[in-house]
Order: C-alpha cells, then sequence, then structure tokens
C-alpha cells in the first residue's frame, strides 16, 4: 500500500537558512518543539511547507533555495521583511504568543501592539493568504493537510474556500487559554470562526481543548463539547541517539568534566515564558540555604536565542544576564562557578550526551503547552535515573506528574526546596519515578501522535460524508 501523502504547514520549515552566495545557502537545523515533534512523524510521505526563515526577493535566491530544500521535501513560502516584522514579529510573538501564555506586556508596549493592531493583523491575513497559495499548489486530490500552531489560523478557512472537499485538520502546539482571557483579544471572533473550519483541531492537554471550547461557547454562541486530541505526548528522536559513538564519547568528556560535582540542567529558548529568572532565583536561594552544596554542585543552562527582533525578548536577554552574573559573582570561586550559561544552541548529539549526564532537570515554565524538553530528559535518563523538577505550568505535567516533583514556578522557596529533595533524593524512589515517566514517554511517541491525529482526520471526514 501507499503510503498516505501528508502536507505539514507551519510558519517554520525544519531549517533555517543563510545566505552565502548569490545561489548559494547554509542550512541550519531550526529549534523549537513544533519542529522537533514532526521531525519524529516517518510513517507518511510528507512535504513540508513554510517560511524559511529569510529574506530573498531576487528570483535567483528564491529558486537556488527552493532547489536546495526541495531534495529535503521542504517547499518555501517566501515573505517579504515588511510582512515578517508585522506578522510574525508583530501579531504572532508580541500579540497572539504573550496572550496564549497569560504573559502580561509592560503598558507600554501593549498601547503599542494596540496601535498597530490593524496593520499587524492585515498582515497575518496575508502571510496566511501567502501559505495557502504555496499549499494549493502543492496540493494533489487525497492529501491529508495538517496546519500547525497560532501562525496560521486563517490558513483552514482559506484553503477550503479553495476547496471544500481538503482533508484539513490544525493543531496548535501553545496552550489555548481560559475564555477570559482570550476575549480581550480584538478580532477574537474572527480567529475561532476561520480555525473552526478545520475538519479536525488538536490540543496538547485536555484543559487547552476545554477552554476553546467555552471560548466558542461564549463568545461565538456555539454549543460543543470538547473532542479535541487529549493529552498528546510527543517523543523524540534522543533515546536512539545515546547508541551512537558521537553520543557516547562525548558522554565520556563531559562526565571528566563535571566530576565531583552533580549537574542540574535547563534547556529552553530564551523566551518570557520559560521563567528563566524564577529558575536563577530559586537555585540562588538553594546555594544561600544550603553553603555545603556551593562546590558541589552546577547549573547549566542552555538559552537557545529566539526571536531576537521583539523588544520583550532583548529585555529579558539583558535581565537573565544580569542574574546570572550576579549570582557567579557572589558564590563564585577562582576555580569554579556555579551557573555555566550559554546563549546558543547545542548540535544534537551534544544535546543527548548533556541529557544523559544530568542528576536534576530544572523545567520552570510559567505557561507551556507541553514542554518537549522534558520528555527528551525522560527518554534519555534510563542508565542515571535522574530527577525531574516540573512546573505545573507546562503541559507535560498532565503525563509526567506521577514521576517528577511537580512545583510553581512562582515560589521560588517552594523551588529551592524541592532542588534540595532531588539532589539527595534515594535511588530507589529514583528509579520508582523513572519508571513511571519513561513508561508514558515510550507510549506517546511522536508516531502515535501523528497516527491518532490523521486516522481521526480521516474518520471525521468518513462520518461526515455518511450524514450528508
Ligand atoms: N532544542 C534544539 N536545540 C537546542 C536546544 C533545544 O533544537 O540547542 C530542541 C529541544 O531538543 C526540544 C525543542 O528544542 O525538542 C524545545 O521544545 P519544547 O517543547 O521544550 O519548547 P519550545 O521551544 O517549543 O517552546
Ligand atoms: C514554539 C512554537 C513553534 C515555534 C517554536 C520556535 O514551539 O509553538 O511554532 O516554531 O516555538 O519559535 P520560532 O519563532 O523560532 O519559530
Amino acid at each position: 500500500r501507499e503510503k498516505q501523502r501528508l502536507l505539514v504547514v507551519a510558519n517554520r520549515l525544519p531549517v533555517s537558512a543563510t545566505r552565502k552566495g548569490e545561489s548559494s545557502w547554509a542550512l541550519e537545523l531550526s529549534a523549537g518543539g513544533l519542529v522537533s515533534a514532526l521531525l519524529g512523524v516517518r510513517q507518511f510521505e510528507t512535504r513540508w511547507i513554510g517560511w524559511p526563515g529569510v529574506n530573498v526577493q531576487d528570483d535567483k535566491g528564491q529558486k537556488s533555495l527552493s532547489s536546495a530544500l526541495e531534495e529535503k521535501g521542504f517547499i518555501p513560502v517566501f515573505l517579504d521583511e515588511e510582512t515578517v516584522d508585522q506578522y510574525y514579529n508583530g501579531y504572532c510573538n508580541n500579540v497572539l504568543w504573550p496572550l496564549f501564555h497569560y504573559i502580561g506586556l509592560q503598558q507600554e508596549d501593549r498601547l503599542a501592539a494596540t496601535r498597530s493592531l490593524q496593520s499587524q493583523f492585515s498582515a497575518y491575513k496575508r502571510a496566511n493568504r501567502l501559505f495557502a497559495e504555496v499549499v494549493l499548489s502543492q496540493y494533489q486530490d487525497g492529501d491529508v493537510v495538517w496546519c500547525h500552531d497560532y501562525h496560521l489560523m486563517f490558513l483552514p478557512k482559506f484553503l477550503k474556500e479553495a476547496n471544500s472537499r481538503m482533508k484539513l485538520g490544525w493543531f496548535l502546539h501553545t496552550p489555548f487559554p481560559s475564555s477570559e482571557i482570550y476575549r480581550t483579544l480584538p478580532l477574537r471572533s474572527e480567529l475561532l470562526k476561520a480555525v473552526l473550519t478545520a475538519d479536525l483541531i488538536g490540543f496538547h492537554t485536555y484543559d487547552y481543548a476545554r477552554h476553546f471550547v467555552s471560548a466558542c461557547t461564549r463568545i461565538l454562541g456555539l454549543e460543543g463539547t470538547p473532542e479535541g486530541v487529549e493529552d498528546q505526548g510527543k517523543l523524540t528522536r534522543v533515546a536512539a541517539a545515546l547508541e551512537t559513538d558521537m553520543v557516547r564519547s562525548h558522554i565520556q568528556k563531559l562526565r571528566g568534566r563535571f566530576a565531583g560535582r552533580k549537574v542540574m540542567l535547563g534547556v529552553d529558548r530564551l523566551d518570557m515564558i520559560k521563567g528563566i529568572p524564577q529558575k536563577l532565583l530559586a537555585f540562588e536561594k538553594f546555594l544561600e540555604e544550603s553553603p555545603e552544596w556551593q562546590d558541589k554542585v552546577l547549573l547549566v543552562q542552555i538559552a537557545v536565542p529566539t526571536r531576537t527582533d521583539v523588544h520583550e525578548y532583548q529585555r529579558l536577554t539583558s535581565q537573565v544576564h544580569e542574574i546570572v552574573g550576579r549570582i557567579n559573582g557572589r558564590f563564585g570561586t577562582l576555580g569554579t562557578v556555579p551557573i555555566h550559561h550559554l546563549d546558543r544552541s547545542l548540535e544534537f548529539h551534544e544535546l543527548c550526551a548533556l541529557y544523559a549526564i544530568t542528576d536534576v532537570l530544572l523545567v520552570t515554565s510559567l505557561r507551556d503547552g507541553m514542554n518537549l524538553v522534558s520528555y527528551e530528559y525522560v527518554a534519555c535518563q534510563n542508565t542515571k535515573k535522574g530527577v525531574l523538577i516540573l512546573s505545573e505550568f507546562a503541559g507535560a505535567a498532565q503525563s509526567l506528574g506521577a514521576g517528577a516533583i511537580l512545583i510553581n514556578p512562582w515560589n521560588i522557596s517552594e523551588v529551592a526546596a524541592s532542588i534540595e529533595d532531588a539532589l539527595t533524593m534515594k535511588e530507589v524512589e529514583r528509579k520508582e519515578r523513572h519508571r513511571h515517566n519513561f513508561m508514558h514517554v515510550t507510549t506517546h511517541t511522536a508516531q502515535v501522535w501523528a497516527d491518532t491525529f490523521v486516522s481521526e482526520l480521516n474518520d471525521t471526514i468518513v462520518e461526515a460524508e455518511l450524514r450528508t
């Protein structure tokens, strides 16, 4: 039987391009949970449609980049600089993203956002139209079209208008907020109505689905019960990688470098939602209260740069640097510092090795759709059986709650106490907790997630045809 053709449409392609010459391009793997999850989906014949992360206006550039991407099954949507600024930096990352994660903007930024709302919203629609055009140019009868995330809420509507028979799903990789928050969004109804044209809508957790349904009830006056995809975990290519020589030799190196100290780890895009300042303050409090640990523990924080043109993200970067500097100044010695902070992404094998040698992973998200990093950590810990400290505000808390130490990241004393508990936890308990998490993570893979979504989508269409 031929593989089902699947068109994945997401704002960002799995690789982002940088121009090296008139027709030459460097492609680098994009960071973020959406890309990681979808790269794990192998069972379909997949074409991926998205923005290559670079502004290319000339014909030669567009052609050469398209053909470099074509080899990997990626099809670019070219967006000009103005559109990227208004649609991506503006409406997506300065309006929808903070709102969906319950993050308040500073008053001045909020007012600025309100003032430019109309032009940002038109750019959002314009960008969604451009995505729709590229999808239509690739679409063949029988394809399943799977749209992703808050960038593309208008896409289902534009596609259905062009072809009402298209099998069309939409999945949100962020939280969907309570309707009390959602209703503050100007143009709230238009967005909801556009998403509702999809045949199947999916969310990471039951709560997000419930919030979405109540937004539809209260704002649009529709009746409904949640039928979204519940609690869909998604793992990860990482576990298998541990067996490769490259990762093994990295593990050896890291073990040597950190010998004699317990390693705590944070891996986050440098984003407000990740609660990085809160994490650092909790670690500081722990060091303050437990001087005996001061030269025996190290926090490695990988902070992957992201959305660097948005003001809030720039402000966060300096804030984090300031706190790290202060804590290292306060608790460092000539030989060591307590926080090892990196403003960059890691190679895949480096990250896997780091997960494997870590004693405690610290996830302090203030809100997080799922948090794949916590899944990846569990997948890499079958030997060590380290401890996961996990924010109750991450979607993953719904699925890994039994094995993790759950915390409220706003309560710094509680987090500091959890760090102590995690570092001193007995092996029997660590094994038991790990067993819970590992079982969940290995059964809720990216494959299962995509299979479930696509077959539900197929079923939905069959049911609809039977009803008419
Ligand atoms: N990641 C990456 N490069 C890095 C660090 C992390 O590609 O240097 C990946 C990581 O493996 C994970 C993803 O980025 O799959 C982060 O996903 P998560 O769901 O935790 O958060 P998001 O970034 O989507 O908010
Ligand atoms: C989150 C979003 C993704 C996004 C990723 C990285 O995971 O849900 O849609 O791709 O962050 O952000 P970026 O803006 O660099 O694509």
